[in-house]
């Protein structure tokens, strides 16, 4: 997979995109990323990015100008898969699990982080396929929402995550939150481990997980069960 991040902050995503898995799976082959600087496309002797509104009011504008320009450059023979082109934005559609598994399925993303109060609507119109959002708050910019969604989409390519890290369990990924974990020692302070997870019983120790799951989900998040369709099993344990 191609990663492009359009951002007047470059540096912001050299420790990150730098560390850890998103590291390795650069270095594996399995993701490609290349982050630009759009000023670098701004067709005025000043390098201008923004601009007033049409209209007055408050706060800059993202002009179409220099994003145009950048996304064209970066999207690659027209021939080719269109690529995903992905604003980042508190209006956007909020980002889910659901989402970070339908652009992994994807072969070149393009992100566009903005620092404004607004991007000129042709952006939108135009050249954007996805607007998104990491939650109800505004951030600064898009830059920290891109890395969240960057690193929730590159493990889950083929070959990033060992199978000790394997995402096929996530919460959110059954439908559902994970269970406990526990590791050694079976006894800390007198704290002690479930005894069906020692008991080396692994019909008994699936069930509890699938038990403990429920639970969990309906503890701190029922609106998940409006998603998720119930095993019979299930239901009588509800
Ligand atoms: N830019 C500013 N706030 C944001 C948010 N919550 N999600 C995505 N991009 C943003």
């Amino acid at each position: 997979m191609k990663i492009d991040i359009l951002s007047i902050f470059p540096e912001m995503f050299t420790g990150v995109l730098q560390s850890s898995i998103l590291k390795k799976a650069a270095d594996k082959g399995a993701v490609e990323y290349r982050v630009t600087d759009f000023r670098e496309f701004a067709s005025d002797k000043h390098k201008k990015v923004d601009d007033y509104p049409f209209g007055g009011g408050a706060g800059m504008v993202l002009k179409a100008q220099p994003i145009f320009d950048a996304v064209e450059s970066l999207q690659g023979p027209t021939t080719a898969k269109k690529p995903r082109v992905i604003l980042m934005c508190p209006q956007g559609e909020r980002y889910t699990q659901q989402k970070a598994e339908e652009l992994a399925k994807e072969d070149h993303l393009i992100f566009i982080c903005g620092h404004y109060e607004g991007y000129d609507e042709r952006i939108r119109e135009h050249i954007v396929t996805d607007e998104l959002s990491i939650g109800d708050y505004v951030l600064t910019g898009g830059e920290l929402a891109s890395m969240v969604i960057v690193d929730s989409v590159v493990r889950l390519l083929p070959d990033v995550l060992g199978k000790v890290e394997s995402h096929e369990q996530d919460s959110f990924s059954t439908g559902l939150l994970e269970h406990p974990h526990y590791t050694r020692p079976a006894d800390f302070r007198g704290m002690k481990v479930p005894d069906v997870l020692l008991s080396g019983n692994h019909a008994h120790i699936e069930k509890w997980r699938s038990k403990e799951m429920l639970k969990r989900t309906w503890e701190r998040r029922p609106d998940l069960f409006d998603a998720y369709t119930l095993t019979k099993e299930q239901e009588e344990w509800l």
